[in-house]
């Protein structure tokens, strides 16, 4: 038995292994995305379970560097730390030094389809190596208690869609759970996700499974646990610049009303996330580093691209903050405008929605032309 019912944090929860999750929204592990800051202020929207970015095994046997992607703190549990490398004994070490480390849970990628990746034999290569699947994943489980997981692809393209028999694979070197972004390597981030195959996983799988790939809105999340019968969703892109999505999501699954925070709640977000990534980073990286975020934060708002263009050359927390202060004193005017029935932003800004928002349904799906800047 996956579930019960209802977990703490809202939502049923899931057991994975002996992790026992407060829900099962989970949020994704996202290379350049998912640090310690991001996932600090996702947490405070309740998700069950969040994931380091993938760490190099061989990057944590050398020490140095890598470690970092290791830091958590108090407010960032649990935490399942993603690790990405092809060697069964350099990837059972670094099993090891992560659990050392304070992870509650790991998992193996084998689904990255970066090429500096796969041919190292990592990530979604290895899933055309069942062999090697097998081998990694018999040396992890012999090195570590914690809660082990993998997360796959479809497979490599259409006709080596070898999702079933990896999970398989995976359940029977005692695996804790699977999860899967249904899209081949060769499809990268285009196309659709194929719940479907997160229904076919499910049903032929005792292990839970997690499903991954297009969820954008609460009734998406609905809908995947619907219809594909999934144990968990981990939600990836939907987050950026929307943390607060996780929280809608959980109020949705559990038939409450949702409404997204108010322009004066996003701009105190916004500020939270900031002040942590330059705790976090330092006065000089962190500021610069925050720039993608503002661009996600802004995306679809009005006046956004043109906030946009001047974020882009901010360099210290100070400039930040006073330009996000100047935007949403903007933002608010504009809104009691249009109550008002007033035109909105002056100086050139572009209509509400003007731009980054989807309005093309197709299958009751919404078509996933935006990638993030910096989707891999
Ligand atoms: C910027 C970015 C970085 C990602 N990095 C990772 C990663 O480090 N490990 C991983 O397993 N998946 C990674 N993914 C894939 C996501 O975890 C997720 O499976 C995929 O984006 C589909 O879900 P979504 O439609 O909700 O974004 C990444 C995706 C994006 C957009």
């Amino acid at each position: 038995m996956n579930r019960s019912a209802p977990g703490p944090g809202g939502g049923e929860s899931l057991s994975i292994g002996r992790l026992v999750l407060r829900n099962r929204v989970l949020l994704a592990p996202m290379a350049g995305v998912t640090d310690l800051p991001f996932r600090t202020i996702v947490r405070g929207f309740g998700c069950g379970l969040a994931f380091t970015e993938m760490v190099s095994a061989s990057g944590l046997l050398r020490g140095g560097k890598t470690c970092r992607y290791l830091d958590s703190s108090p407010l960032d549990r649990p935490l399942g730390v993603q690790l990405f490398g092809a060697d069964p004994a350099a990837l059972a070490e670094a099993a090891r030094i992560a659990a050392a480390g304070g992870a509650d849970l790991i998992d193996i990628n084998m689904g990255c389809p970066v090429k500096k990746v796969v041919k190292t034999g990592s990530g979604a290569a290895l899933m055309r190596d069942p062999q090697r699947v097998t081998a990694v994943l018999r040396a992890v489980r012999g090195a570590i208690a914690l809660p082990l997981t993998v997360k796959i692809r479809a497979g490599w393209n259409r006709r080596e869609a070898n999702a079933v028999a990896v999970g398989r694979i995976a359940e029977d070197c005692g695996v804790d759970a699977v999860t899967i972004h249904p899209r081949t390597v060769e499809q990268g981030f285009g196309g659709f996700a194929d719940w479907e195959l997160i229904a076919s996983l499910k049903a032929r799988l005792r292990i839970p499974v997690i499903g991954s790939g297009d969820i954008r809105s609460p009734g998406d999340a609905e809908r995947m646990l619907r219809e594909t019968g999934c144990d968990g969703i981990m939600v990836g892109r939907g987050v950026l610049g929307n943390p607060w999505i996780i929280g809608s999501i959980l109020s949705h699954i559990l038939g409450g009303s949702v409404s997204g925070p108010s322009l004066a709640e996003r701009e105190e977000i916004i500020n939270r996330h900031l002040a942590l990534a330059v705790d976090y980073y330092g006065l000089t990286v962190g500021p610069r580093d925050f720039r993608k975020h503002l661009l996600w934060y802004t995306k679809g708002l009005q006046g956004g691209a043109q906030f946009r263009r001047m974020a882009a050359g901010i360099t210290d927390q100070a400039a930040a903050g006073e330009a996000l202060r100047d935007y949403f004193r903007r933002l608010v005017v504009a809104e009691g405008m249009s109550e008002s029935g007033g035109d909105s932003f002056s100086g050139g800004a572009l209509p509400a929605g003007a731009e980054g928002v989807q309005t093309t349904v197709r299958n009751g799906r919404i078509p996933r032309q935006q990638t993030a800047e910096g989707v891999k």
